[in-house]
């Protein structure tokens, strides 16, 4: 029985493969965040050198990439990649996904915009029916925190503050409870249109591309 160490590790190897299909010395890839994200970034260090750099979904990633000496570019030198490589939350059969768990969802979702393919990496226990029981990221600007969360909980949320929590972007994020997503294109659209709203952890509009999840017998592609 693999653990679900060794599962985000199977995970992150199978997007390592990817990259190796890719890499060439001008080929830059988009790097995400998390526990998976950081399996991909040690495994990525084998390709020092044959790759041109890397573009970082957030700080702690950009220096764990850093510290296996990884070029890490800012995304405004960058204007394509042929991969971004990210964790989720929840993925679901359409391959929409919640983020933001590690709080870097809007660097993530800038990042893999401008990417030609998302690749999910993840244990099969972040497939799910139906997206919503892992409680909603939203990125708000700190004036915006009451407001945005009045208009949360109106859509039937229970939205709650990360305590303690700034992101790299210095907003706060509302961890919202409760939504029961049933159109996640519709949500994140409707969410991301409040003012105050950086973005939603909804990965919907733009979903994953592929998603590669570990199981015990192997990788499941979808
Ligand atoms: C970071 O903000 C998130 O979007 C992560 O991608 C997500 O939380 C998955 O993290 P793990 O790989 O640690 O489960």
């Amino acid at each position: 029985m693999l653990t679900q160490d060794q599962l985000k590790r199977q995970a992150a190897d199978a997007a390592l493969e990817l990259v190796a299909e890719v890499a060439a010395p001008d080929v830059i890839i988009g790097v995400g965040t998390g526990s998976t994200a950081d399996l991909f970034i040690d495994g990525l260090a084998a390709f020092k050198g044959r790759l041109r750099g890397t573009v970082a979904s957030s700080e702690r990633s950009a220096q764990r990439l850093a510290s296996h000496g990884l070029p890490v570019f800012d995304l405004n030198e960058v204007q394509t990649m042929p991969l971004y490589v990210d964790g989720a939350d929840e993925i679901d059969a359409r391959l929409h996904m919640i983020k933001g768990g590690g709080g870097a969802l809007t660097r993530e979702k800038i990042v893999a915009s401008v990417a030609e393919r998302f690749i999910c990496i993840a244990d099969e226990s972040k497939l799910v029916e139906r997206l919503g029981a892992f409680p909603l990221p939203v990125e708000v600007i700190p004036m915006a925190r009451e407001a945005v969360a009045r208009r949360l909980a109106a859509l039937g949320g229970r939205p709650v503050l990360r305590e303690g929590f700034v992101t790299d972007n210095g907003n706060v994020i509302l961890d919202v409870h409760g939504l029961a997503i049933t159109d996640a294109t519709g949500l994140e659209s409707q969410i991301n249109d409040m003012a105050g709203v950086v973005t939603c952890g909804l990965f919907a509009i733009a979903g994953a591309d592929v998603a590669l999840l570990a199981t015990q017998n192997g990788i499941r592609r979808l």
